[in-house]
């Protein structure tokens, strides 16, 4: 039986510097109060985490985040009160002394979040300290974006879970670096796009998508991966398909592939849906990976997802990010 627990326990539990997984607006967190090592650590462990990858602490609002003696310029604060509470992440100094230290790998920065999940808030509010909170999965593996999936995967290593139904997103917030108030870059794409910021910010701020090998040390880690090999979906060839595989296409692709002369209706097909709604495909990316490892199949190939596709609106270029690192060829 799933440890499914109540808002009240997972703050106690939280309270008591135990690890407990909850819903977030992205992904499901795993959290724990980021100014206890104990606790902390414990969040590595779970997860399997390599030590130097740091976390994402999450604050119940901006008031918050300058009580904790963060320092914002004009543009972060910009940011923060257009997109928060909501899916974008600041990377901030840490102030000097911080107790939070202990949540950023031994880095001088932190990355902070606002959620807007309401099941979250109360729980950060209830507790009262900033909450450590990567995505509720074991290190490698796609983010889980229901209890289900975080219970099938971590079990009873988490404390308990808290079960907040759908991720309204279903892929990990933005991440921005906006030390340099004149060029952002972003870290990780995510709902919040270039074309948002770029409306927000004008002309005169030049926004930036950077190869997040150098910036965010996580990405030097395998991501998102489900159990299955992921292979690209070319419809247009005779691709030999292995035994045990399944489609995952976009409506437009299986249109294209039940025209082809390499047609095999004995294959199995799982929809995308349509290549034109990227922010639908996103919310539930995350969980088709997650059905078709439930049963079993040995491999996927995937309508290609190619980053130019999609304009800079919302989530389509994070998706395309997303999907092209889970390609095993
Ligand atoms: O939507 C989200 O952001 C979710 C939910 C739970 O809030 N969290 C999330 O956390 O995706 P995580 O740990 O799975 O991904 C955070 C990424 C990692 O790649 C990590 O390496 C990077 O952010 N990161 C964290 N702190 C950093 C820092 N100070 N400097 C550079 N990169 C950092
Ligand atoms: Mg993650």
């Amino acid at each position: 039986m799933p440890n499914f627990i109540t808002i009240e326990t997972a703050t106690e539990l939280l309270k008591n510097k135990k690890v407990v997984a909850i819903p977030t607006e992205t992904v499901y967190g795993l959290a724990a109060d980021a100014t206890s090592k104990l606790a902390v650590n414990k969040i590595y462990k779970i997860k399997n985490r390599p030590s130097d990858n740091p976390l994402i602490c999450h604050f119940y609002g901006l008031k918050q985040i300058i009580e904790w003696g963060f320092v914002l310029n004009e543009v972060e604060k910009k940011i923060i009160k257009k997109f928060s509470p909501g899916p974008i992440s600041l990377k901030l100094q840490l102030p000097q002394k911080s107790k939070l230290k202990v949540a950023t790998a031994g880095l001088d920065s932190v990355i902070v979040r606002i959620p807007s999940n309401k099941i979250f808030r109360e729980i950060i509010k209830a507790t009262n300290v900033p909450l450590a909170a990567p995505s509720a999965n074991t290190s490698g593996r796609y983010s889980p974006t229901t209890a289900k999936m975080v219970w099938q995967d971590l079990g009873k290593k988490v404390d308990g879970i808290v079960n907040g139904g759908k991720c309204k997103f279903g892929i990990e917030s933005t991440i921005i670096d906006a030390e340099n108030p004149t060029l952002i870059k972003i870290l990780r794409p995510g709902p919040i796009g270039v074309q948002e910021l770029k409306e927000l910010l004008g002309a005169n701020v030049k926004i930036k998508t950077v190869k997040p090998i150098s910036a965010t040390p996580g990405s030097k880690y395998k991501h998102y991966a489900p159990k299955a090999i992921v292979h690209t979906f070319i419809g247009s060839k005779n691709l030999k398909i292995k035994p045990n595989s399944i489609l995952l296409l976009t409506t437009q692709d299986i249109k294209n592939w039940k025209a082809s002369k390499y047609y095999d209706k004995s294959i199995k097909i799982n929809s995308l849906g349509s290549i034109y709604e990227p922010d639908k495909i996103s919310k539930k990316i995350y969980r088709k990976f997650f059905e078709i490892d439930q049963k079993g199949f040995d491999f996927i190939y995937l309508s290609k997802l190619s980053t130019n596709l999609f304009s800079e609106k919302g989530s389509g270029k994070a998706l395309a990010e997303r999907l092209s690192k889970v390609l095993s060829q």
